[in-house]
């Protein structure tokens, strides 16, 4: 197939282009770079051995976009392009909705321009918002706590309306747990610009002397440790979540959501006691205040995309924490 991937140069969508390119399917990115490196591009060739075309716009230029789609004869779209950052999301709103549900729209255009119906979105677990129960299974009530998911929701339920409208449309809604880990050759991994929000490229930056210590926010949850819980999945696993997704919308028509996540879920101390013995490397860390909108653990029901995409998660906290290693170990050599 020919798939279109819009914010490919990023963590997720670089291993979902690398995948995919393995796989066998001609993969184009579609990027506007403003948190990714041109330097991916040659990255994710030289992993592949492929050539993996690119085209530098934003998703919002709806009438680039529709000529990319058509030029290149895509088939299927894998829907990555977004702002991710919850904090920044409650601080600047209005961007995150003209970034996020405005490029969907544009892209929903662009894609209905073309017609081009088979569509994979980037959701989250952040849809789901205070449990009500857990683990969250797909038909958990959705209440996202904050700007960044009102936006997965609403492009959400934007995707269910249209595939009301239109029964040949084909889409399913990822809602990815917590993304971490890196490629097994060390070449691509989570590489933010600016300041990082995640938990890894912050242990990256503490490794690698750009910070002295890391944050931990709250050590007084209700858990073992008393730090957050979090259901980690690695990247890897995730982009294979695609591929199975894609296979699975061949012959499934409608809107679809599935849970990505392993299913379990591990603290913050945990994860970085992991890493500790993973990279041999002591990792200073300090408690500071809980963040506005923490929750205390959450993790994921995968039943569902495990008996119908024939997919489930496979990488565990080791093989998370020794790639995340390889991979900082790398940036830090550049
Ligand atoms: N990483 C996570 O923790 C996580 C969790 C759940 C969901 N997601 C979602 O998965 C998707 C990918 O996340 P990621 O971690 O790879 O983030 P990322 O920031 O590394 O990648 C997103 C990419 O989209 C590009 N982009 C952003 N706005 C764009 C626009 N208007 N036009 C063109 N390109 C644009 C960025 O340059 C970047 O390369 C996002 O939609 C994110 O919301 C991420």
């Amino acid at each position: 197939m020919n798939i279109l991937l819009t914010g490919g140069m990023g963590y997720i969508g670089s291993h979902t282009a690398t995948l995919l390119a393995t796989a066998g399917h001609q993969v184009h990115i579609y990027d506007n770079l403003c948190n990714s490196n041109i330097e991916t591009l040659a990255r994710i060739k030289k992993i592949t051995s492929k050539d993996i075309a690119f085209t530098h716009a934003d998703i919002r230029d709806t009438k680039k976009l529709t000529q990319v789609l058509q030029d290149e004869n895509i088939d299927a779209v894998i829907h990555l392009a977004g702002l991710k950052a919850v904090g920044e999301s409650s601080k600047n709103p209005i961007d995150y909705y003209a970034n996020n549900v405005q490029g969907s729209i544009s892209l929903i255009q662009a894609m209905q321009a073309s017609n081009i119906k088979t569509l994979v979105f980037s959701s989250s677990a952040t849809v789901y918002g205070d449990p009500v129960y857990l683990p969250y299974d797909e038909d958990h009530p959705t209440s996202p706590t904050n700007p960044y998911g009102q936006n997965k929701l609403h492009i959400e339920e934007m995707l269910q309306d249209l595939a009301v409208s239109d029964a040949a449309w084909k889409i399913a809604c990822l809602r990815y747990f917590n993304p971490v880990g890196a490629h097994e050759s060390g070449l691509i991994g989570e590489d933010p610009n600016g300041i990082p929000n995640n938990l890894m490229p912050v242990i990256g930056q503490v490794v690698t002397g750009k910070l002295s210590s890391l944050n931990i926010f709250g050590d007084d949850y209700d858990t073992p440790d008393g730090t957050g819980k979090r259901d980690y999945i690695h990247v890897v696993d995730l982009a294979e979540g695609h591929l199975a997704s894609l296979n699975w919308l061949n012959s499934h028509a409608g809107c679809h959501a599935f849970n990505l996540g392993s299913g379990d879920s591990y603290s913050v101390l945990e994860l970085l006691h992991h890493f500790e013995a993973a990279s041999g490397q002591n990792i200073p860390y300090q408690i500071v205040g809980r963040r506005l909108g923490d929750l205390p653990e959450y993790y994921a029901k995968a039943d569902k995309a495990q008996s119908l995409l024939g997919w489930k998660a496979k990488r565990g906290l080791a093989e998370i924490c020794s790639s995340s290693w390889l991979w900082i170990k790398n940036t830090r050599s550049h």
